[in-house]
């Protein structure tokens, strides 16, 4: 349940701040696990934006989620690195595999795939992350195993 007094909270605790939307969206996402739609007009209105620039900023930065993550998180780096020691088939054979598009779910709320830029494993790509637990040399059977190893 989203509580409309806890958005009112966050967003009145940092509007104040000089360059206030990113640790604003930042709050609502550390409360909610995502920026929930019901705090898009409160922040609007008291920034003084549009829906536009504001989805726009969410958008832009890879971490902002608009919906709650499954029980695990696995981000996949998509940075230039793991890219060219074929980072992106790797992580397309697994989106394929579970029937998702980036940020998507499955079904059964287990597992969210997200991408990251750079998780500081450039020597080791592919690269990945499961929950908190950085990864490298990441192919189809790796993620599998580490999916399985979550429960997920
Ligand atoms: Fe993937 Fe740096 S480019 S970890």
């Amino acid at each position: 349940v989203i509580d409309g007094e806890e958005i009112a909270r966050i967003v009145d605790a940092h509007s104040a701040l000089e360059g206030p939307l990113l640790p604003m969206l930042h709050a609502l996402q550390e409360a909610f696990g995502h920026v929930p739609a019901q705090a898009h007009a409160p922040i609007c209105d008291a920034l003084n934006i549009t829906r536009a620039e504001l989805h726009g900023v969410i958008t832009f930065y890879h971490d902002f989620r608009e919906k709650p993550a499954g029980r695990h998180v696995l981000k996949i780096c998509r940075a230039e690195a793991c890219q060219s020691v074929g980072g992106a088939a790797v992580a397309d054979a697994l989106l394929a595999k579970l029937g998702l598009e980036w940020h998507g779910t499955t079904s059964d709320g287990a597992v969210t795939i997200e991408p990251v830029y750079c998780l500081g494993m450039c020597a080791c790509g592919p690269a990945a992350m499961v929950d908190d637990r950085v990864v490298g040399r990441v192919d189809a059977a790796k993620l599998e195993k580490l999916l399985a190893e979550v429960g997920a």
